[in-house]
């Protein structure tokens, strides 16, 4: 028990071959079942890695090759991926801020592939082409199992980040896939069980863009003025460091106590943009395509521009839209993207616009922070606040400008017609059981189960049901305690893995939600692909989803990421 170093290439047997079986010999599960421990050690002598996994997390898991890279598959794109951690000096005066990122080198493939962002945590943009075979190699340099997802992309259920895959320090995972979705703005972060809130919040997400030649066309803004902007609430304390749950700094963070207790999830004290605290857009007079991801823990925007002038929506998390739509505001949960066109052109040079957070209800659920155990929050969901101060600071460079297209790109979207359960959607009630904390139908998490409602045919369109109403099966206590079942419902951004769907219906249940409802009712943007829906307590969200190409296990669940870690997750199964 001597050697304490952190050894950094434990190699066992892979575990999964390409087709996501199990290969013979040192499985996983066979570590499992022979202990891990003796195993791991037996065969691999490795104890710095396990050690490591173990007393920092209790829960260590033998590292190695996870999954090994296939000889036949040619990539045009490949890529070492990291997590790790780092110090950054997010604050101008004050010790640096201990951060966990994702750092990427470009193997092979065209050098825009990769764009590395200074001075913030957040990964580097990944950007592939529809097309393109991606091999990522992984590796995981964090002191605990991790596991990396791709939000949004359509990969076989191996290649999908699953938390039955996660892994210890030093091991590698090697994922190749092909990119098979339309051009959007995707992402990618981590997806362990019960640590997926604390490793996206230190700092472990990017994203993850998509083009394609039917985009190209439309000549939409480019380069400079296609700007990603990523929304995360957090709090640093007195010594700059990162705060999560109710304890301070790494200590609550690592010591889990502040999550268990926390059934609002977690909210900062403080919008963050790009993982900058200070972040400030500085634009030209000149159209933008803004892209905006909801990449916070469990907080809700209701976006708007700070003067009241409508935002103009050309995509959601699957795409561009059919054709570009106005709203007054939009709503956005977590995990949810939409992109924006924002015209700069008619501000003179000095020009200041703010993108703002407008207040709402329902956001706390109607008990109200105390009761949810969310603590004291100086910035509760549904507060106001500004998100973004723009600058318009010089002028256009000559040569054309893009003009907004009257049409953009039309996806094929599933329909509710085409549905084998066109009568009868299947239903997933979302609720609070006590003990438990929040359910889909009664139920949490289970790394590999799987129940007979949770499975479908591979090549059919299903209608599906995300019921935050309280009835049969939701609410609290499933529903027993009638009104008081309801009014423990909060909003829950359900997301679903593997696919892009169509959210087909929204309605209000509940009259005493009637009010909140109200409050959010206009910002949904349902015209295109989703792969979040967020469902507002006392209602009801209908979606029409189509499941094609891959057999397996996949994931659905609540992108409140404590809500996730909690259990509030589930697997389907597609069976052929
Ligand atoms: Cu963005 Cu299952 O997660
Ligand atoms: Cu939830």
């Amino acid at each position: 028990m001597a050697n304490l170093t952190n050894e950094k290439t434990v190699r066992i047997q892979p575990k999964v071959d390409g087709d996501g079986n199990a290969t013979p010999g040192l499985t996983r599960r066979a570590l499992l079942r022979y202990g891990v421990m003796g195993a791991a050690l037996a065969a691999t002598g490795g104890l710095g890695a396990l050690l490591q996994g173990c007393t920092l997390q209790g829960q260590g898991r033998a590292a190695g090759v996870v999954r090994a890279l296939q000889e036949t598959f040619q990539p045009d794109v490949e890529l070492l991926l990291r997590a790790r951690p780092d110090r950054l000096q997010l604050r101008p005066a004050g010790p640096p801020t201990r951060v966990w990122r994702y750092e990427a080198e470009l193997l092979q493939g065209p050098s825009d592939a990769l764009e590395a962002l200074p001075d913030t945590y957040l990964g580097p943009i990944l950007r592939l082409r529809r097309g393109q075979r991606v091999r990522v190699r992984f590796q995981n340099e964090i002191p605990e199992e991790t596991i990396v997802h791709w939000h949004g992309l359509h990969v076989p259920a191996v290649m999908d980040g699953h938390p039955r895959f996660a892994f210890g320090p030093g091991g590698e995972f090697v994922y190749e896939f092909e990119v098979l979705d339309r051009a959007g703005t995707y992402w990618f972060h981590p997806h362990p069980h019960r640590r997926t809130g604390p490793q996206v919040y230190m700092g472990l997400a990017g994203l993850l863009l998509v083009s394609d030649p039917q985009e190209e066309a439309l000549g939409l803004p480019s380069g400079e003025f296609d700007v990603p902007l990523v929304l995360q609430d957090r709090t640093l304390d007195a010594g700059n460091q990162l705060v999560y749950g109710h304890g301070p700094g790494m200590g609550g963070m690592m010591g889990g106590g502040g999550m268990m207790g926390n059934m609002q999830g977690f909210l900062g004290e403080e919008i963050w943009v790009n993982g900058r605290p200070d972040f400030e857009l500085r634009v030209a007079r000149h159209p933008y395509r803004l892209r905006v991801l909801n990449g916070s823990n469990s907080r809700i925007y209701k976006l708007a521009w700070g003067d009241g002038r409508p935002l103009t929506v050309i995509g959601t998390d699957g795409g561009l839209l059919p054709a570009p739509v106005s709203r007054p505001y939009v709503v956005l949960g977590p995990g949810e993207r939409v992109e924006l066109w924002a015209d700069f052109r008619d501000d003179p040079v000095g020009t200041e616009r703010e993108l703002v957070s407008l207040p709402f209800e329902g956001g706390m659920g109607m008990m109200g922070g105390g009761m949810m155990g969310g603590g004291p929050t100086t910035l509760p969901n549904g507060a106001f606040f500004r998100v973004l101060r723009v600058v318009v600071e010089r002028e256009a460079p000559p040569g054309p400008m893009p003009e907004l297209p009257l049409s953009l790109s039309a996806p094929e979207r599933p329909s509710p017609g085409e549905a084998v359960n066109a009568g009868a959607p299947r239903r997933f009630a979302l609720g609070m059981t006590p003990m438990l904390g929040w359910t889909i139908n009664g139920r949490l998490f289970e790394m590999e189960g799987v129940a007979p409602d949770e499975v479908v045919r591979l090549g059919t369109t299903e209608l599906w049901e995300f019921d935050n109403a309280g009835g049969p099966g939701g609410g609290m206590m499933g529903g027993r305690m009638g009104q008081m079942g309801s009014m423990m419902a909060m909003p829950h951004p359900m997301h679903v893995h593997g696919l892009q769907f169509a959210v087909v219906g929204r309605e209000l249940v509940d009259p005493a939600w009637g009010a909140a409802w109200e409050s959010v009712r206009q910002g949904f943007v349902d015209e295109g692909l989703k792969d979040t829906v967020l469902v507002m307590p006392g209602t009801r969200a209908r979606l029409a989803l189509r499941f094609e190409d891959f057999e397996g296990l996949f994931l659905y669940h609540c992108h409140n990421l404590e809500h996730e870690d909690m259990g509030m997750m589930r697997n389907y199964l597609v069976r052929a």
